[in-house]
C-alpha cells in the first residue's frame, strides 16, 4: 500500500509517501519521497509558534513540497485534473491557487490513502493540511485516513528506535515492540506516559499537569536569551559545561554532588509523588529566580543553569518512567517528541535501564525523526488505513486537544 503522509499540526510542514506492506510482526516499509521545511526560524521573533504565521507559512509550503515528494519517488504523473478544489480551500486562498495550478500539470499518482494529522496542535495549522487532505482525495478520488500526531510518534518510535537507515531506497527492517509498551511521549505541547497492552491501544497513566517539558525548555531558554527552539541551545550548552566544566561523564547526579559542584541547584518536581504526573511550571520559575539574581547574566551562568536545568528534567523523566516500567512488567520502552532528541536525556533512560537491570527494549527514534515529520503521520496512517479507518472528508475536524486515549 502506498501513503502520503501530511503534517502540518505544529510549525513543521511535512509530506511523505511510503509504501508499505504487512502486519505488526512482519511490517516492512520503504520511504519513497521524504520532504519538509521547518518554519522555526521565522517563529523565533514570537519566542514561539505564532498560529496565524503558521498557518500561512503552511499554504506556502505544501505543493512545493508535495511536488519534491512525489518527484523523489518517482510517482509525478504528467496530465491534469479537472477537479474543482476551490470550494474545499476557500478558507486557504494561497494554497488554492499554487494547489489548483499543480493540478493542471500533474495526474493523478499511484498512492492509495493519505493520512493527515487531524490534532492535537494548532487548529489553524492543523486545518491546512486537512483541507489540503480533502482537496487532493477529491482530485485523486483517494481515501484519507485522520491520524493522531502523537500516535505518530508513538508507531514512528516503536518500528524505527534505535536503526540508522530509514531512508533507505530498500524495504527497511523494522523493530518487533513486544507488549506491554510504554511510551514516553515529551515535545513541546505533551509530556506523557501512555501504556499499550497491545499495538495501537493507549492508557494516559501520567501527564504534565502544567507547561510540557518542551515548553519549559523553551521558556527557560527565553529566559537566559536563547533564540527558539530553545530545547537544542540548552541541549547544547548543558552538553558544553557537562563536558569542559564538570567532566561529568556519568549518568545522573546525585544530591550531594550537586551541591559540591554546582553553584546553581534546581528543584525536581514531583520525583517523589506517588503517580506518573509530571509538573515543570515550577522548575521554570525557579530558573527565573536565578536569572534575576544573577544580572547580567554572564555565559558561564547560562552553562551552569542549563546543565542543572536539563539535569532535573531527565532525573524527573527517567525515576516516573523506570517507576512506570517496574510497576507494569514493561517489555517495551519507546520514547518519542522532540525532546527525545535531547542527547543527556536519551543517554540517561539507556543508562537507567541498565542501573536497575532491566531486560526492557528501548526505542529511541533518530534525531531528526525525533520532531514533527510526516513520516511518522505516513506509518501510523498505513496501520489505520489497514483496518480500514477511512474518514468521510466531511467529517473530519481540526481537533487541537485530540487524545490518544
Ligand atoms: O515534537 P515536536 O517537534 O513538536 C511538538 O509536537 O511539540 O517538539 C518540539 C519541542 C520544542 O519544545 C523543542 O524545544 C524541543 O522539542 N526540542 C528539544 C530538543 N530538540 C527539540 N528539547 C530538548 N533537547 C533537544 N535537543
Ligand atoms: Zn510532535
Amino acid at each position: 500500500m502506498r501513503i502520503l503522509g501530511i503534517e502540518t499540526s505544529c510549525d513543521e510542514t511535512a509530506v511523505c509517501v511510503i509504501e508499505a506492506e504487512g502486519e505488526l510482526g512482519d511490517f516492512q516499509y520503504k520511504v519513497l519521497g521524504n520532504a519538509l521545511i521547518s518554519q522555526a526560524k521565522l517563529h523565533e521573533q514570537y519566542g514561539g509558534v505564532f498560529p496565524n504565521l503558521a498557518k500561512r507559512e503552511h499554504e506556502k509550503n505544501l505543493v512545493p513540497l508535495l511536488t519534491k515528494a512525489l518527484m523523489d519517488s518517482g510517482l509525478a504523473k504528467d496530465g491534469n485534473s479537472l477537479a474543482d478544489i476551490t470550494h474545499i480551500l476557500e478558507r486557504e486562498k494561497e494554497l488554492q491557487v499554487l494547489l489548483s495550478e499543480f493540478l493542471k500539470t500533474h495526474g493523478k499518482p499511484e498512492v492509495d490513502a493519505i493520512a493527515v494529522t487531524h490534532g492535537p496542535g494548532l487548529e489553524p495549522a492543523l486545518w491546512v493540511g486537512i483541507n489540503f487532505a480533502k482537496a487532493l482525495a477529491h482530485a485523486w478520488q483517494v481515501p484519507i485516513v485522520p491520524v493522531n500526531h502523537m500516535e505518530g510518534h508513538v508507531i514512528l518510535s516503536a518500528l524505527t528506535g534505535g536503526k540508522d537507515e530509514i531512508f533507505n531506497s530498500q524495504f527497511a527492517i523494522c523493530n518487533k515492540p513486544k507488549f506491554p509498551m510504554l511510551s514516553l511521549l515529551i515535545s513541546g505541547g505533551h509530556t506523557e506516559l501512555v501504556l499499550s497492552k497491545e499495538f495501537m491501544r493507549y492508557e494516559l497513566i501520567g501527564q504534565t499537569r502544567d507547561d510540557a517539558v518542551g515548553e519549559a525548555f523553551d521558556k527557560v531558554a527565553r529566559l537566559m536569551g536563547l533564540p527558539y527552539p530553545g530545547g537544542p541551545e540548552i541541549d547544547r550548552l548543558a552538553t558544553e559545561a557537562r563536558g569542559e566544566r564538570f567532566n561529568l561523564s556519568h549518568g545522573l547526579t546525585t544530591a550531594q554532588e550537586r551541591l559540591n559542584l554546582f553553584h546553581v541547584v534546581l528543584p525536581r518536581p514531583m520525583i517523589d509523588s506517588d503517580n506518573y504526573d509530571f509538573s515543570f511550571a515550577g522548575l521554570k520559575t525557579a530558573v527565573r529566580k536565578v536569572v534575576e539574581a544573577n544580572q547580567p547574566l554572564t555565559d558561564e551562568k547560562k552553562m551552569e543553569i542549563a546543565l542543572e536545568f536539563e539535569n532535573a528534567c531527565a532525573e524527573v523523566l527517567v525515576a516516573k518512567t523506570m517507576r512506570a516500567i517496574e510497576e507494569f512488567g514493561v517489555e517495551t520502552l519507546v520514547v518519542g517528541g522532540g525532546v527525545s532528541a535531547n542527547m543527556f536525556i536519551r543517554e540517561s533512560l539507556v543508562q537507567a535501564i541498565k542501573d536497575y537491570g532491566y531486560s526492557t527494549k528501548l526505542f529511541i527514534p533518530p534525531r531528526e525523526l525525533a520532531t514533527d515529520n510526516a513520516l511518522m503521520i505516513a506509518l501510523a496512517g498505513y496501520f489505520r488505513a489497514c483496518k480500514k479507518e477511512f474518514a468521510e472528508p466531511d467529517s473530519i475536524r481540526a481537533n487541537g486537544n485530540l487524545k490518544l486515549a
